[in-house]
């Protein structure tokens, strides 16, 4: 053990396994601050409209390509929507191309712009084989819709009622649980040895939910699936800080301007894309975990994905609290950036 504490830190680039770039002047907006850090992103395709074939991906990816800064060199990892319509045929030739990395499941409803989502689990049964003989993986927002199901359970009972389900009928299809924000999805992905793996935010290692609800309502912590009690977030820490390699960062960074948060029925989405390698330092030190930030942000993502870690590196460096702009300016409005509570020590060089 060092003496003192490293003030230093050098890690493999970051990949984001979870982001949300939105389209137009939102992504020209929020692009280059994922792109500033992160390598790779895993890019979920929840537009409107969403993007469901392999054309779509590749508009969107040309799009994103178009949007980013001079001389970036970061790579967009596109998602296809997966819809109760959709073509196994088309998934494959999109795996086949280097098109689409995943696939994404999000169950009817259960969050922003999830309405073309999946119903009836048997009406994709033809695309979930298809994924497990070529080797794809499925992203999963994992929370039930029904609506008698406390907001607070559905992730619980997803895993239940959809997830044991899906993986005893499909066994060898490759799953990513994104953004858990249980112990219980924690101990599920603990106990599945095979095919599994879970992405955790920046945010749900940060705050739980009283940060939303107690002395005030914070509608700039609402997201889905929502935070939940401390002893969950204190689960999530310990999967992050463990260096298993079933878990790994996805910020599910998901930026809506102010106006979009700040009404009677806000939308759900945390922006942290600019500060989250800061706030995670933080709390891997915290954690006295320095030492496993990098299998979480660098290693376990391109391991699970089956593809190289970055060859670059980045430099975290320790000092006076460092400051991020608040906001992030868009023609329709700032989007407010994630405050974690506390300041910031280690900023990127
Ligand atoms: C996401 C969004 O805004 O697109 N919102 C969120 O709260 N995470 C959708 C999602 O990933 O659930
Ligand atoms: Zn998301």
């Amino acid at each position: 053990m060092p003496d003192t504490a490293p003030t230093e830190l050098t890690l493999r680039r970051p990949d984001d396994w979870h982001l949300h770039l939105r389209d137009g002047d939102m992504l020209r907006a929020v692009l280059p601050e994922t792109a500033r850090h992160f390598a790779r992103a895993i890019v979920m395709p929840n537009l409107v409209p969403p993007v469901v074939t392999s054309t779509d991906a590749v508009a969107y990816r040309d799009r994103i390509r178009a949007a980013l800064p001079e001389g970036s060199d970061f790579t967009p990892l596109m998602t296809l929507y997966l819809t109760e319509d959709t073509d196994p045929d088309d998934v494959e030739r999109a795996h086949a191309e280097g098109i689409a990395t995943a696939v994404k499941l999000y169950p009817a409803g259960a969050t922003t712009n999830s309405a073309s989502g999946v119903r009836d689990f048997d009406r994709v049964r033809r695309v979930l084989d298809r994924m497990a003989q070529i080797g794809m993986p499925l992203c999963i927002h994992g929370e039930v819709t029904d609506a008698s199901v406390d907001i607070f359970d559905r992730e619980a009972v997803f895993i239940d009622r959809m997830l044991k389900p899906i993986r005893k009928k499909n066994p060898d299809l490759r799953i990513v649980l994104e953004h858990v924000t249980t112990e219980d999805a924690v101990d599920y992905v603990r106990d599945t040895p095979k095919n599994l793996a879970a992405t955790i935010t920046t945010h749900h290692l940060i705050i739980n939910r009283n940060h939303i609800l107690a002395g005030g309502i914070r509608p700039h912590y609402y997201c889905l699936p929502v935070a939940k009690r401390e002893k969950h977030r204190v689960a999530l820490v310990q999967a992050a800080v463990s260096g298993d390699r079933r878990f790994f960062l996805g910020t599910d960074s998901a930026p809506h301007t102010d106006p979009r948060k700040l009404q009677e029925c806000g939308c759900a989405g945390v922006f942290s894309a600019p500060n989250t390698m800061s706030c995670l330092a933080e709390v891997f030190e915290v954690a006295g975990k320095l030492n496993k930030l990098e299998a979480f942000t660098s290693l376990n993502g391109p391991a699970f994905y089956g593809l190289e870690p970055n060859a670059q590196t980045i430099r975290l460096i320790k000092g006076d609290p460092v400051t991020y702009p608040s906001h992030v300016p868009t023609e329709d409005g700032p989007v407010t950036v994630f405050d974690p509570g506390f300041p910031l020590h280690w900023r990127v060089a």
